[in-house]
């Protein structure tokens, strides 16, 4: 039977030798430890190898798999990256706060192996950045926009990736943003980031004009929504010839 992204499921007892073969990179983290926990439970994966910086020796922890995912630091995602070009295995990264140098890294090694790469890793969230999009396309410059973010206190960059995703999506790429501040120019929108006790990730958008408000509103409950994204993200990636995708790509033809 051939499951919704294409990936052949075995009957249990049946010879597993087309399950997946996944390295977890960042596996002693919050979301690698989720990640593991929901890829035992799914007959579509063996974990090929556990990686943390604690361990050193990444080209064999890689050397293990068909698909690798990261969930780390910038420096600890560059560092995989590389190692996942030199091994030429497919690549999920969920590690955010990248700079424009380490998206560029990404781009390019993009043209070797496959990767895919997302912030946000829940479906909802893929679904909001489609609708941002089109509302975007109608209000950008015309309405007050605002993007609120909480997340909790542990989390490193600010304002978050997906807070950022957001914006350009509305704006099309285009977008001017401030990260806080009470004036704005026409085309700017403003990001309110707040940090408090063990949110998961709760993201708002905002148009505001004279007569009326949109709004909506995605809240993840945990850490499942992200792992659970991310491994359909190794299922989709699998199947991929090297490139760079998104998570909206998985959506095509469903
Ligand atoms: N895309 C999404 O859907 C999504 C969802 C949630 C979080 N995130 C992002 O995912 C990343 C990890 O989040 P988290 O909550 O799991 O963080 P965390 O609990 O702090 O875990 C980070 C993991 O990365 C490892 N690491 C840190 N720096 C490293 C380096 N230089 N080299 C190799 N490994 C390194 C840590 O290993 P040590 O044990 O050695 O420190 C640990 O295993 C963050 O960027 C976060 O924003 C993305």
């Amino acid at each position: 039977m051939v499951s919704l992204l294409g990936v052949v499921r075995m009957k249990t007892g049946e010879c597993s030798n087309m399950t997946i073969a996944l390295t977890i990179l960042g596996a002693s983290g919050k979301m690698g430890q989720k990640v593991l926990e929901l890829a035992r439970k799914d007959p579509d994966f063996h974990i090929a190898a556990l990686y943390s910086r604690k361990e050193s020796d990444l080209p064999y922890a890689l050397a293990q798999c068909n698909v690798a995912i990261d969930f780390s630091s910038p420096e600890g995602a560059a560092q995989h990256l590389e190692a996942a070009v030199s091994a030429k295995k497919a690549l999920v990264i969920g590690t955010t706060g990248l700079s424009d140098q380490e998206k560029q890294a990404i781009d390019d090694a993009a043209r070797t192996i496959p990767i895919l790469y997302s912030p946000n890793f829940s479906f909802g969230m893929a679904l909001c950045l489609d609708a941002a999009a089109r509302l975007g396309k109608v209000l950008f410059g015309k309405s007050a926009i605002d993007i609120q973010e909480t997340h909790h206190v542990h989390k490193k960059d600010r304002p978050s990736g997906t807070a950022l995703a957001l914006a350009k999506a509305i704006g099309n790429g285009k977008v001017i943003f401030q990260n806080e501040g009470s004036s704005r120019k026409k085309e700017e929108i403003l990001i309110h980031s707040t940090r408090s006790g063990e949110t998961v990730g709760e993201h708002s958008l905002i148009f505001e004009s004279d007569h009326e408000r949109i709004e909506i509103k995605h809240t993840a409950h945990s850490r499942d929504a992200f792992a659970h994204g991310a491994l359909m993200g190794a299922k989709f990636l699998a199947k991929q010839a090297p490139g760079l995708y998104m998570l909206q790509d998985m959506f095509i033809g469903i």
